[in-house]
């Protein structure tokens, strides 16, 4: 039988429900996620090669798929394997023979031929934020931004839209982002009860887009930046819907926000801190008519700060991009959103760990 020593050196038998948790102690899930890097690296190059359009509709050996994408053949087959154990490939046998396929998911989400193609976020996690993390305990210790601004302390969005390349890549990766979630906010929301809605920071006027075709009585503003509204007028118009979605350009801090029957902010709120939070919930409140709607689409944080562990995760990286800026349960969102006078709330759970915060003047 196990014995401790205590630290009055004397020897006692462990309790019954210690010796059951010992009995349980179980390594895989430390490691598991020690090593999950090493996972999402190959996930990320796997895009980063483009492997899922090259590969499209065919059936490819690791050779022709290697060779097709330039990779040296020491690692085709533990590439191209990883990926089939992780999911996101299918094989056809076993052996040097057996061929790869795409799986439905990566036929339709990392595809660039697909028109749901959602590659825009892995490319930018990829491209900035894999080595941005390397950073998080210096963004621990100090509190600040661990990205492009950390050595310019430029404000971010200047950093980012300074180069076309760096615009399209952020914009495209919010696109990935956020479908679904627009998609299931049209569905649940009560859309049907208001006429108008302005998407404040509204990047390519996907929230407008795809909400406005489930609803066709509503006509929408999306409004951003200046050099973002000529990319989202281009989407607009791509749509058909230049008559029911006007794209406005200005500063959310300096400008006043559109009026409309609903304000709707995805993934907006997180990039700020307490104060400038509270801004511009203050704008909508004013923007907003009685019985009007203030939307927050964002990875809301459980109240008890236990379950949502990607919406933890999206404040770290916020702390990694930002500093100051932080996500939020649903719970804090009502108590400033009290203080600025809305009167109801409401969480509308959407895809996975994204929610819509509602709140109701
Ligand atoms: C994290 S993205 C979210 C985009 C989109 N709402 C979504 O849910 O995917 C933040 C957006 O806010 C816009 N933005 C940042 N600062 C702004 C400002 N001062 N005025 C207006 N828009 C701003 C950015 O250009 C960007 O499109």
């Amino acid at each position: 039988m196990r014995t401790e020593i205590t630290h009055h050196g004397q020897t006692q038998i462990p309790p019954m429900s210690t010796q059951t948790e010992q009995q349980q102690l179980d390594p895989a899930h430390i490691m598991q996620t020690a090593t999950s890097f090493w996972s999402s690296k190959v996930l990320l190059t796997a895009v980063e090669f483009d492997l899922f359009t090259q590969l499209g509709d065919e059936a490819l050996t690791a050779k022709q798929l290697g060779s097709k994408l330039g990779i040296h053949p020491r690692g085709i087959y533990d590439f191209f394997d990883s990926l089939v154990a992780s999911g996101f490939l299918n094989r056809q046998g076993d052996g040097q023979e057996s061929k790869y396929t795409n799986t439905q998911n990566t036929s339709a989400f990392l595809n660039k031929n697909s028109p749901t193609y959602i590659g825009g976020m892995p490319e930018m996690l990829n491209n900035r934020l894999f080595g941005f993390w390397n950073h998080l305990g210096e963004a621990l210790k100090t509190g600040q931004p661990q990205n492009e601004i950390k050595l310019n302390g430029k404000p971010l969005f200047e950093e980012l839209y300074a180069d076309s390349a760096s615009l399209g890549e952020f914009l495209d990766a919010m696109t990935g982002f956020q479908a679904a979630n627009f998609q299931q906010l049209g569905e649940k929301f009560h859309f049907e009860n208001y006429q108008s809605v302005s998407d404040i920071g509204g990047a390519l006027g996907l929230l407008s887009r795809i909400v406005g075709q489930q609803h066709p009585h509503l006509s929408f503003t999306t409004f951003d930046l200046p050099p973002v509204t000529p990319l989202a007028q281009r989407e607009v118009d791509k749509a058909g819907m230049s008559d029911r979605i006007q794209v406005v350009d200005g500063d959310f801090f300096t400008n006043e926000l559109p009026k409309a029957d609903v304000i709707t902010m995805g993934n907006i709120l997180h990039d700020w801190n307490l104060e400038k939070k509270k801004v511009l919930i203050n704008k909508a409140y004013q923007a907003l008519p009685e019985g009007g709607a203030l939307i927050a689409i964002e990875n809301l944080i459980d109240d008890a700060r236990r379950e949502n562990l990607f919406g933890m995760l999206m404040s770290l990286n916020m702390l990694i991009e930002l500093g100051d800026a932080f996500d939020y349960t649903g719970e804090d969102f009502r108590g400033w959103c009290r203080e600025a006078g809305f009167k109801h709330f409401d969480v509308i759970p959407l895809a996975g760990p994204t929610s819509a915060a509602v709140a109701y003047k």
